[in-house]
């Protein structure tokens, strides 16, 4: 048995003393050994190592409900250098937001007017982006929206969407991927009266948990690892632990007959399968944007980086079991096993996430209600404009080259050279970003239909801002259940070609733009992003 192993068993019978806990804490890595090649390929990969689990207390984002003045609801968030004791012996230099690494979670409501007064006291620049909100595009907080060292943000708008959990976090072009890695993140609960007529649980910190997922690698000083080398960047930075909310080795105790957790892929690159120990199902309520509209048992929920689900477990009293991470397993038959393909590879590991600890008697919670929402699907036809966009990793032939022909119809997003051979930068469309170029106007109102395919040999997580798209087809066949409801972010598995559709209503403004990209970060920091304005 190795040390995990005795936890585990300690801890199922009962037997943990605090003196245990501290013998099983996480200690700081050890010096990690060189990495593992998979099959020859350029992708080393990158497993979270086993230790010991469900050993610290989860801790849980303090809640800003902001302050109500004159009808509008502000809050303040200050973004500042700090130092994370993550590990015992070890102080970790990181970002945060109002605190040493993350942020406060932010409940806001639909109908009310919001300020967020953004405070950057670091070191460097940053913006702060609103990753699921609809706002006009100068509010987005975009890579243009650019707050210097001591300077201010104020982000003003008032939300018209589906109740949902959402995120904020770094969006500087080129260091997006260092600043969120460093601790730039936190989540939105939006909240609108669609979700104050469900009876779900909503206690936050209680039985209405934040986990937020990241994999980070620690050196022997504890300080941070952010590998900059080219096959890092191809294949995405990973790391060999796991944080949740900043927590390494989480545990949670419960008081409530039922748990709903709000599970946010804050990764930079790796793509996480949440299941349970026990095999036990539960029930998916909503994903990015919206409820579902009815809740889904399912026994495992997959999370690219930028996406979200929102889960409720069945808890029994004195029962302990672990949330855990499954391999990410070939995508269903239906889709063609292929697809998964490098990232079948890097996220092959399977470890324990949060342990949940039951208390001996728990609180009743309310049945999961059958109807959730209603969304109101868009038809094909009523699309004016389909876009096409070619996920590329412009390190080969035929990787780099746009589609012109099509691409013309599509708002001239298309076209483009192939790419450098190795050189480690991701492309649309066979271009790279460029800040100075906006690579379409939507017309206000519109309802598009955006083609995406992946010509590259790994997934690509792809998001577009300001709008909550339908998943139209994979590869020709209807989402999967589990994605039927709204989504802000949609992986694009290798070969595949994905087509969402959404209306791109409000906010007109040819000055400001909206980005679409991959939210692998470093893939989005690389060159796999672009601009769109609505006219
Ligand atoms: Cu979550 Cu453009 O980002
Ligand atoms: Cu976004
Ligand atoms: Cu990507």
């Amino acid at each position: 048995m190795n040390r995990r192993q005795v936890l585990k068993w300690l801890g199922s019978l009962g037997f943990m003393t605090a003196a245990g806990y501290a013998w099983l804490r996480p200690r700081a890595p050890e010096p990690l050994p060189p990495e593992q090649r998979v099959g020859g390929t350029q992708f080393p990969t990158i497993a979270i190592s086993p230790g010991p689990t469900g050993v610290n207390p989860l801790r849980i984002p303090e809640l800003l409900e902001g302050t109500l003045q004159e009808g509008t609801r502000r809050f303040s968030l200050q973004a500042r250098n700090g130092l994370t004791r993550f590990f015992e012996e070890f102080e970790t230099p990181t970002l945060g937001i109002n605190g040493s690494y993350l942020g406060p979670t932010l409940r806001l409501r639909c109908a009310e007017p919001i300020a967020i007064d953004v405070h950057n006291a670091m070191t460097e620049e940053t913006t702060l982006h609103w990753h699921g909100l609809h706002v006009p595009a100068r509010m987005d907080g975009g890579p243009h929206q650019i707050i210097p060292p001591g300077g201010r943000w104020l982000a003003e708008f008032t939300l018209d969407q589906h109740a949902s959990t959402c995120w904020y976090h770094s969006h500087l072009h080129h260091r997006t991927g260092l600043q969120v890695y460093s601790g730039l993140a936190g989540m939105i609960i939006v909240e609108s009266t669609e979700s104050d007529a469900l009876d779900l649980p909503s206690q936050y910190g209680v039985d209405d948990v934040p986990l937020i997922l990241q994999d980070r690698r620690f050196d022997e000083n504890g300080a941070l690892v952010y590998p900059t080398n080219v096959s890092a960047l191809m294949r995405g930075v990973r790391g060999e632990t796991l944080l949740v909310n900043g927590t390494a080795a989480p545990y949670l105790e419960v008081s409530t007959q039922k748990l709903r957790l709000r599970v946010l892929n804050a990764a930079n690159a790796r793509t996480f399968t949440i299941a349970r120990s026990d095999g036990q199902a539960f029930a998916l309520i909503a994903g990015d944007s919206s409820f579902l509209e009815s809740p889904l048992q399912v026994d495992r929920v997959t999370l690219a980086p930028g996406e979200r689900a929102e889960i409720v477990l069945n808890i029994v009293p004195s029962e302990p079991f672990f949330l855990v991470n499954l391999p990410v397993s070939p995508y269903p038959a239906l889709y063609n096993g292929q697809m998964n393909g490098m990232m079948r590879l890097l996220d092959k590991d399977a470890f324990d996430v949060l342990q949940i600890r039951p208390a001996a008697a728990l609180a009743a919670s309310p049945e999961v209600p059958a109807v959730l929402t209603q969304i109101a699907r868009l038809q094909e036809a009523e699309a004016t404009q389909t876009r096409y966009f070619e996920l590329g990793m412009g390190n080969g032939p035929g990787n780099g080259g746009g589609r012109e022909g099509r691409g013309a119809g599509g708002g001239g997003n298309g076209g483009g050279n192939g790419g450098g051979f190795g050189g480690g930068v991701f492309k649309l469309n066979g271009m790279t970003m460029d800040m100075n170029r906006i690579n379409f106007e939507v017309q206000e109102g519109a309802v598009e239909i955006w083609e995406l395919r992946n010509v590259s040999p790994m997934i690509h997580p792809f998001h577009i801002h300001k709008v909550h798209f339908e998943i139209l087809d994979r590869d020709g066949l209807p989402p999967p259940p589990e994605e039927r409801g709204l989504k802000d972010t949609v992986r694009v598995h290798i070969s595949e070609t994905v087509r969402v559709i959404a209306r791109f209503d409000r906010y007109p403004d040819p000055a400001h733009a909206y980005m679409y990209h991959c939210h692998i970060l470093e893939h989005e920091d690389h060159g796999m992003m672009g601009q769109f304005v609505v006219v």
